[in-house]
Formats: structure tokens, sequence, C-alpha cells
């Protein structure tokens, strides 16, 4: 049966839902018949009249809202940093300062979005991960991309500075970034296996590359040729043996990346105290066994 107070805007042959245009009540439709400038038309017409005839284009616009109650990840990733690095000194294979720096960026994502409650970042990428059950920009998966991709780039400029006290950037640095959602706790734990097992693969071999080359004289082709078809097995070998250099004992952040989370730590009270205080700390631990995720296991909670 149709609806009180509803026309149908046409009816198809085929029984598909009918699209409904709402009418006023009849009580009102009766006295309008008898008045020009009616209650309803005055609310309604003046209201899509302020609206503008153009407001129809926002039904072009799609909704990416993610899917409920499964991990977000965001991971941004800087574009072209071959090139980037070499056209800033940075320091083969890895320059500190220049991952700190990256660090630090990530750190003010954080500070901002507080419904991030771990983040991962080696080379020019960093992953942020949301609460399962966040309702930042309500899910909308390129209203968090951007923003996170946009403080990330900004703050990564804002801070160069601090990293890089006597150069500035010499052209504007850019990030990319992507959402990216996981259903189960086994697959953001993999993701982020996925993430910390490319730093180890491409640290080793970074490592070994640019040792041939600095300390043993290679040329890249050389050093190239050198390690093709290598296991990382021989590359510890060749490390060791050639250059007395124990990959195991290389610098935590290089080996396994940085791992952001927010920690309660003790703060100076100006009376002499101490409270705590949530804190993003770093981190450059394994998150690839289950010993952190263990310990942290409220990181896989849902709150
Ligand atoms: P797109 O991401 O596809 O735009 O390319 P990309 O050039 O950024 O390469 P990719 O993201 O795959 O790899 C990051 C690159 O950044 C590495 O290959 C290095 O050349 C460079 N890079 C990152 N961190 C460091 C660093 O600490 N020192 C040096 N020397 N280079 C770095
Ligand atoms: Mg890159």
């Amino acid at each position: 049966m149709q609806p009180k107070n509803v026309r149908f805007l046409y009816r198809p042959a085929f029984r598909l839902k009918a699209i409904p245009i709402i009418q006023p009540p009849r009580k009102v439709l009766r006295h309008s018949q008898h008045c020009r400038s009616n209650i309803w038309k005055k609310t309604f017409h003046s209201t899509a009249m302020a609206k503008s005839k153009f407001e129809y284009v926002r039904l072009f616009e799609a909704d990416d809202r993610c899917l409920p109650n499964t991990w977000i990840v965001v991971r941004v990733d800087g574009k072209g940093f071959h090139k980037f690095s070499t056209e800033h000194e940075y320091e083969k294979p890895n320059d500190i300062k220049a991952l700190s720096l990256m660090n630090r960026a990530a750190t003010s994502v954080m500070e901002e979005f507080k419904d991030v409650c771990l983040a991962y970042g080696q080379s020019d990428e960093y992953s942020f991960v949301f609460r399962k059950e966040t309702q930042a920009y309500s899910r909308r998966s390129a209203k968090l991309s951007t923003n996170v991709c946009s403080l990330f780039t900004s703050a990564f400029v804002y801070y160069w500075n601090e990293y890089f006290p006597t150069s500035k950037p010499r052209y504007p640095p850019v990030f990319d970034g992507r959402t990216v959602l996981y259903p189960s706790n086994q697959n953001i734990r993999d993701y982020l296996s996925w993430r910390q097992a490319d730093c180890h693969i491409n640290n080793l071999y970074n490592t070994t590359f640019w040792t041939l080359i600095l300390k043993g004289g290679l040329t890249p082709a050389e050093a190239e040729s050198k390690l093709k078809g290598t296991l990382s097995g021989d590359k510890n070998e060749i490390l060791f043996s050639q250059f007395g250099i124990n990959y195991n004992t290389e610098p935590e952040m290089l080996r396994k990346g940085t791992v952001l989370v927010r920690r309660k730590v003790p703060v100076a009270l100006p009376n002499g105290g101490t409270r705590e205080k949530s804190q993003i700390v770093q981190e450059h631990v394994d998150i690839i066994g289950d010993e952190f995720w263990n310990t942290n296991s409220h990181l896989l909670t849902v709150t």
C-alpha cells in the first residue's frame, strides 16, 4: 500500500523500490491551497534555496568509512627518498639524525591522534595503528590517511632544523599515505611483523653493501654482484670475517626499527615527589615474537 504523504516518482515495470518524495502533511496542504506563502514552502523551499541548486554534487562523494571493529593502519612513506636522502647527504647506509627526525614526526602524529595505540617506523616509512573501535573522523579512510600524512609531513619539515641544524630542506619532502584494514589480531601482528622483517632484510643488505664499498673499496656494481644470491648467514659472515663487524651488536634502532607506544612514566613534581604521566616512548624491540605482545597485551584488547 502506498504510504501516507508519499508520492512515487515513477513506478517501474519491475518491482524495484520506488523513490519516495516526501509531501507535506494533508492539513498543511489544504491550508496551502488558500495561502501562497504557506509554512511548508517557506520552511522547505527557502532552505533548499539557501543550499543552492549545486548542492547535489555532494552526492558524488563516496562513503569511505572503514569497516567497524577492524584495525586501521595508516602508513606513510617518503616519495623518492632514494633521491631525497642523496640530495640531503644522509649517511649511508643509515643516518641516525634522519631516522630520529622520522621518529619525532611520528611522535607528533601520536600526540595529536590519541587513538593511535602503536606506531612502527623504519627507513622512510611509518605505520600508525588506530584502536579497533576508534571513531576518529567517523572512521573515514581518506580523512584518516590525509590528516595523518599531512601532519607527519609538516612535522618532518617543522623539526628538520633540530636534527639538521646546519642545512635546510633543498625542496619540500613528500610522503604518500594509505589506509589499510586488518580484521584480526593475528592479521595486525602479521602486518607489523612484515614491516619489521622488511627492516631486518633491507638493513642487513644495506649494511653489508655499504661496508663492502666504504671499507672494502668495492664499486657499487662489484658489491652488488658479490651479494647476489647470498642468504642472511652469508652476509653476517662477510661482515664478521672481512670487517670484524658483528651485525648483532649494530644499534637496535637500525636492526629493528622504532616502536612508539604510550607508557606511564614517573615525572618529578616541584615538591620533590613524583607522579605517573602517560608519555609516548620509543622502543627498539622485536615485535615479531610473542614476548612483546605478552608484555603489552593491553594493546590488542578492545577497551
Ligand atoms: P618510493 O617510496 O616508491 O617513492 O621510492 P623511494 O625512493 O622512497 O624508495 P623506498 O621507499 O623503497 O626506500 C626508501 C629509500 O630511502 C631507501 O632505499 C634509501 O635510499 C633511502 N633511505 C631511507 N633511510 C635512509 C638512511 O638512513 N640513509 C640513507 N642513506 N638512505 C636512506
Ligand atoms: Mg619511499
